[in-house]
């Protein structure tokens, strides 16, 4: 079923749940063309300029971070369950290494909006434009998270992307919802 346009707040709490149990995909493109794929499992949708945002944090030491840093756009694609493993193996390998959506079993294609690279799979995906970026400053974080989340430092960048466009298969989501 194709996908429909839709809010940027529509199944918050959807993609919230997806987030914080599996992840999402955080796409890229590498630069034979092909898309690489990063789980995230931390990441904040909101309003900031009047414009609405996907925050993402991604490590310096990640594949993705090489690929962020030198392309304007990045989509966050949410899987439905069945795809559970294609979150896994996209958590814990780099695209460095692999070809790791034929690994997955998954596919993507250029976005409508901005060319970002979608997953023909997902349920939700949103495509954003990197508006700003910035990193943590380690000596204004809380101990315990310093400790807990840092320990050998690769310190988050963050990626500030504008949600340029918002997509949901709407049957697959009616179908989720009365299973
Ligand atoms: C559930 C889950 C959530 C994750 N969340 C993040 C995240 O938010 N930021 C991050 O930098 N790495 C995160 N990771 C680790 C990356 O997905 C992992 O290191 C991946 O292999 C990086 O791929 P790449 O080298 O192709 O970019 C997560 C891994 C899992 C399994």
């Amino acid at each position: 079923m194709a996908k429909v346009n839709m809010e940027y707040s529509d199944y918050f709490e959807y993609v919230m749940k997806r987030m914080r149990t599996n992840g999402l995909l955080l796409t890229s493109w590498k630069d034979d063309g092909s898309a690489n794929a990063m789980t995230i499992g931390w990441g904040m949708i909101g309003i900031i300029w009047s414009r609405p945002l996907w925050q993402v944090l991604v490590r310096p030491s990640r594949y993705t971070y090489q690929l962020l840093e030198r392309q304007p756009f990045f989509c966050v694609n949410v899987m439905p369950e069945e795809y559970n493993r294609a979150l896994q193996i996209c958590g814990t390998k780099s695209g460095r290494d692999y070809d790791k959506l034929s690994l997955a079993g998954i596919t993507a294609e250029k976005g409508s909006a901005c060319g970002a690279p979608v997953i023909k799979e997902s349920i939700i995906h949103y495509e954003c434009q990197i508006v700003h970026k910035n990193d943590f400053v380690p000596e204004q974080m809380v101990p315990d998270i310093r400790e807990g989340n840092y320990p050998s430092g690769d310190f988050h960048r963050v990626y500030w992307g504008q949600i340029i466009d918002c997509k949901v298969d709407e049957q697959a989501m009616k179908t989720l919802q009365t299973s």
